[in-house]
């Protein structure tokens, strides 16, 4: 007898045999680049139960006949995106945000010469890190800022993630994580239980949906690349190929930037590693 992952959900008990996980595991790898570690079945039982559910689709066998089938080109997107995952925050890891202000940025403004500057949240998420940039930028490029010199181009997998980054609406409890005071108060509005984000700052952000795996070449040339903490969903070939990919797309005198607990070590891709302080990260070789 095969294997199973399960889960609860209601009154029932919901099952998926190992042949369902592969056939699952290899979807999502082969449309997203993502891993699923196959120990993990029961978080994918509870992420397409969230799929039936959304999609008012019955049961997970109906979830995996249409996913079989190839027709349901929706279905598949959205198991895709709920298998995401999706976690973030207002100035994560702290210590990048003010080095780019006092370090990184000016280093790029003046190797290039001009006062323009693109930069690219590549797994952007539901926005916390797009804006966090916009707020660094209003807060310490005034002019650049307000002169719209400065684009942030925020792309995610998600469509419902890039959907929540658009909106800029954030709980209580996101805003409590990250977030200084300070700026909630200059750059978000109250709205019910929720806060939203000012025009002055969306409007900085570009939010569109982009698959690191594919094409990049929607994108206009980068000054600084954020690819934090999405690297660890891929197989190390694939990961390769995204950087391959990326340092095309990174203009000569730009940097990439990775997560807090994240390296190219072994990756061998030839980008050159620089320490702005604590902060690393990585110029085009
Ligand atoms: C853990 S979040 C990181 C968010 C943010 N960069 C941070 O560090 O807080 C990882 C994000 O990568 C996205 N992602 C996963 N695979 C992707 C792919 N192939 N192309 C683009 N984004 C992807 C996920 O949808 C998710 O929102």
């Amino acid at each position: 007898m095969q294997p199973k992952a399960t889960s609860t959900v209601g009154a029932s008990r919901a099952d998926l045999s190992a042949s369902d996980l592969e056939f699952v595991r290899k979807l999502i790898r082969d449309r997203g680049g993502i891993e699923l570690d196959a120990d993990k079945g029961y978080l994918v039982v509870a992420r397409l139960q969230k799929v039936v559910s959304a999609l008012s689709l019955g049961t997970l066998d109906q979830l995996l006949a249409e996913l079989r089938s190839g027709r349901r080109r929706d279905i598949e997107e959205a198991v895709l995106d709920a298998m995401t995952t999706n976690e973030t925050l207002f100035f994560r890891d702290s210590h990048p945000f003010p080095t780019l202000a006092e370090k990184i940025i000016p280093q790029i403004l003046a190797d290039k010469g001009t006062d323009d500057l693109t930069i690219w949240c590549a797994a952007a998420s539901s926005g916390q890190e797009p804006y966090s940039l916009a707020i660094v930028i209003q807060e310490n490029f005034a002019r650049l800022a307000r002169e719209g010199k400065v684009r942030i181009i925020a792309t995610d997998l998600s469509p419902s993630m890039i959907e929540r980054c658009r909106e800029g609406r954030y709980s209580r409890f996101e805003v409590s994580r990250g977030l200084p005071p300070e700026y909630l108060e200059r750059y978000f509005v109250p709205d019910g239980n929720d806060y939203v984000v000012k025009d002055s700052l969306r409007s900085m952000v570009d939010a569109r949906t982009l698959n690191l795996t594919g094409s990049l070449a929607s994108l206009p040339r980068v000054d600084l690349v954020m690819l934090r903490n999405v690297l660890i969903y891929f197989s190390a070939q694939t990961k390769k190929e995204i950087l391959n990919r990326i340092r095309t797309l990174l203009r000569p005198e730009g940097y990439l930037m990775l997560g807090g607990a994240e390296s190219l070590v072994g990756l061998d891709t030839g980008y050159e590693r620089i320490s702005f302080d604590r902060t690393v990260v990585y110029r085009p070789g």
